[in-house]
């Protein structure tokens, strides 16, 4: 392990040595993080959560309970990825083939969420502050910004930094968040920027803590 143990892990969970486990995460009851595993500060894992070897993560990502992480896989800042979500990195599997040096890449970007249940298949990127609903299954890349539901996944709309479904654009094209006030809008077809806050900018501390309920925003 590099550096000092300024991380939690519970007492059921187990490290294999030498992986990178960053200040201040947590690692929760029944998970295992593998040989080569690299992780960022203040992450958390729930329970039942495997991090494969070679598997990149940055900080503040937290992964909820039985959900595997395989190799190939690399997430990016402030990924959520919801419970017993599955991720993949074999198209094609066959248990007589073995394709151990073939594994293919999933990109999570920074601000992801999947939702419990979603299945994502290997290969793909999934977008800066896109949002796959539960029990979604994507099979391609998504767009910033994309709302993913169903089965195969399409997209239902754009959605906010902040979790919430984007309004019809007004004349000008602007969507703006009911929860932050941020401005938002497509500006080439399938490309969606914020306006106030760039995408690789944290969250002031005031916009990053939730003070109104989501059926309450729904109502704006
Ligand atoms: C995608 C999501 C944010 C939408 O929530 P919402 O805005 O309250 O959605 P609504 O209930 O208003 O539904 C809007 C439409 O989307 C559909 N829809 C909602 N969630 C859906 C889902 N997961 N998959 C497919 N369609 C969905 C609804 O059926 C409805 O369709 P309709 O207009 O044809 O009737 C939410 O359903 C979701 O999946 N959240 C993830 C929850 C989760 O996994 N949390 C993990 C942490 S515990």
């Amino acid at each position: 392990m590099s550096g000092k143990k300024n991380y939690f892990v519970h007492e059921s969970a187990y490290v294999d040595e030498p992986c990178e486990i960053g200040k201040g995460t947590k690692i929760w009851h029944f998970s295992h993080i593998m040989k080569g595993a690299r992780i960022g500060e203040n992450c958390i894992f729930g329970q039942n959560v495997n991090v494969a070897g070679g598997v990149v993560i940055g900080t503040n990502v937290k992964v909820q309970n039985n959900v595997s992480i395989y190799t190939g896989t690399t997430i990016e800042d402030d990924v959520f990825l919801g419970p017993s979500c599955v991720l993949t990195n074999v198209t094609n599997p066959r248990s007589q083939i073995v394709r151990h040096n073939l594994y293919e890449k999933t990109t999570f970007r920074r601000g992801a969420t999947v939702g419990a249940n979603a299945t994502v298949v290997c290969g793909i990127e999934v977008g800066r502050y896109s949002f796959v609903a539960a029990g979604a299954v994507v099979t391609k890349d998504v767009p910033d910004y994309a709302l993913m539901t169903g089965v195969p996944a399409k997209r239902a709309g754009w959605i906010s930094r902040h979790g919430i479904p984007l309004p019809q654009a007004d004349a000008d094209g602007i969507m703006v968040c009911p929860e932050s006030g941020y401005r938002y809008r497509e500006v080439e077809p399938g490309v969606v920027r914020c306006l106030d806050l760039d995408e690789e900018a944290p969250l002031p501390p005031d916009k990053a803590i939730g003070r109104v309920s989501y059926d309450d925003l729904k109502k704006k």
